[in-house]
């Protein structure tokens, strides 16, 4: 079957922030501990980061980091993880049911984070604590000195303010699972006014308001329009978390879910402009998707331990194996997530090792990379520039319980800054058909095939677990160019990137591959 692609480089969809390729860090089971953090691990550094997660989290194209939680941060004190470790407390830790020793805190987070490559994104407590406590850690932060908390981060070693720009007020706070959860109108007057005090402290800051924590919660969009009434002009961005399982629909219905997303982000930019309107601002407001990801199966399933046996450290939790099938729908959440490149600014995939991860670690043992961590990184590092938008003609659809309308193939294409390169990526949501696709470039003056790299696995259901990069980006077959006009085949339940140079400012395209 032939699927006909058409873009020009006239019509641009939104311009892709390098944010939408961040990542999460939360103390959750192994995610910290052992995970990043294993001081005495063979590669491990003289703080105690492990070098070879290091190096996988830089060669994935991670540009951000939210931390600490996720639901940890809901019953988290930050002074517990400052200043001499030997005189940290142990705490009993409610999200997760662990202990936390606290050997890990926050500016060990900031000294990984520069290791990694990425900006750090901070989270607040706002369920047990609230407005006083956000503006000490703040302070403690980005104060430069002379001052109680920002003399305490220089005792502690730290003479320059680290001035972290992006703070997430607060985390879920519409789940009844979360520690302090909060009605919509508690939790947005809290949110307005701590938001308001932070930005006194420091105008620099851009802040993160807790909009919805799925897009199935029976409070959704009634929570995010009440919270986006009350923190228009104070907050500059709405988070929204979301992650689906579901494998037992069937792939046709497992897959077509990023539709779901795309309709949840249509859904906020319609609340924010109302309520723009409504609220009579001019401030813009964006999307932070700021966790997103799949869980697998029960069977692919490493360790669910947290239940039965609480008050561990670093225990396994929620650790899971990809499949293909898996890593085909992670695929289209991220190019759902591009699709909207204009309102969402940031995403951040959860989370980066070890719990619905990227990144696997035996504790004193090596690594392994899910399919997953594959699609990440083509992506981060290819898909750079604007979002063009792209018609596509005569795609066949098919049908399941929630969509009428999902396409068979699911696609995004982008293009450089600086003009010399389109990149289109896709998922061949088809279980049995190879696609052709024929994508036109109209004035954009292709000139070569660069790459084109297809993941895909014999079965849907294998994983990387038994077979470390058994599923891994290989070289596509086929790919070739005729005038503007890029044709490549995409194998069925395949997800691929064909990245084409472009003459740029004009000139006459060849036939090379
Ligand atoms: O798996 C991570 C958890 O999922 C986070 O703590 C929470 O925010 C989300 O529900």
């Amino acid at each position: 079957m032939v699927i006909k692609l058409l873009s020009n480089a006239a019509y641009l969809r939104g311009t892709i922030d390098g944010r939408l390729f961040s990542s999460f860090l939360e103390h959750m089971g192994r995610v910290i501990y052992t995970g990043i953090y294993e001081p005495g691990h063979p590669t491990a550094d003289d703080q105690g980061f492990r070098g070879d997660v290091l190096q996988a989290v830089r060669q994935m194209g991670v540009t951000a980091v939210r931390y600490p939680g996720g639901n940890f941060v809901s019953n988290y004190h930050w002074q517990d993880g400052v200043g001499p470790a030997a005189q940290r407390p142990r705490r009993v830790e409610l999200a997760w049911r662990s202990v936390e020793t606290n050997a890990f805190g926050l500016n060990e987070f900031m000294r990984w984070a520069a290791k990694a490559g990425a900006q750090p994104i901070l989270t607040v407590n706002l369920g047990t604590q609230g407005i006083e406590n956000a503006l000490e850690l703040l302070e403690y932060c980005n104060h430069d000195q002379g001052t109680f908390f920002s003399d305490l981060r220089r005792s502690h070693g730290i003479a320059q303010p680290y001035r972290v720009q992006t703070w997430c007020l607060g985390n879920e706070m519409d789940g009844h699972w979360q520690i302090g959860h909060k009605t919509a109108q508690e939790y947005a007057r809290l949110a307005a006014e701590t938001g308001r005090a932070m930005k006194r402290l420091d105008p620099d800051i851009q802040l993160v308001a807790c909009g919805s924590s799925k897009s199935d919660m029976a409070s959704h969009p009634a929570w995010d329009l009440e919270v986006l009434e009350q923190v228009y002009g104070i907050a500059d961005y709405l988070a929204l978390h979301q992650y689906y399982g579901g494998q037992e629909m069937g792939t046709a219905s497992f897959l077509a879910q990023s539709l779901d997303m795309e309709a949840y982000f249509d859904t906020i930019r319609a609340a924010i402009t109302v309520m723009r309107k409504k609220t009579r601002s001019q401030a813009p407001m964006y999307i932070s998707l700021d966790e997103w990801g799949v869980w697998s199966k029960a069977e692919h399933s490493i360790g669910r331990a947290f239940e039965r046996t609480p008050w561990n450290i670093a225990p396994v939790i929620d650790e899971q194996a990809y499949t293909m099938e898996d890593t085909l729908l992670f695929a289209s959440m991220l190019l759902a997530v591009l699709k909207h490149a204009d309102i969402v600014k940031i995403a951040c995939q959860a989370l980066l090792t070890n719990i619905s991860a990227c990144i696997m670690t035996t504790p004193d043992g090596g690594i392994w990379l899910q399919p997953i961590y594959y699609v990440f990184m083509m992506v981060a590092r290819h898909a750079q520039g604007q979002v063009l938008h792209t018609v596509d003609v005569a795609m066949p659809h098919y049908a399941c319980d929630a969509f009428d309308r999902v396409p068979v193939l699911d696609h995004v294409q982008t293009l450089r800054e600086d003009g010399v390169e389109a990149v289109c990526f896709a998922v061949n949501r088809s279980q049995t058909e190879t696609l052709t696709l024929q994508w036109q470039l109209e004035h954009l003056h292709p000139v070569k095939i660069e790459e084109f790299t297809v993941l895909s696995a014999p079965d849907k259901n294998m994983t990387n677990r038994s077979h470390p990069e058994a599923i891994r980006p290989c070289a596509g077959q086929g790919a070739r160019l005729a005038g503007d006009t890029c044709q490549a085949d995409v194998p069925p339940l395949s997800f691929c990137m064909l990245r084409v140079s472009l003459h740029n400012g004009g000139g006459q395209s060849d036939a090379s591959v």
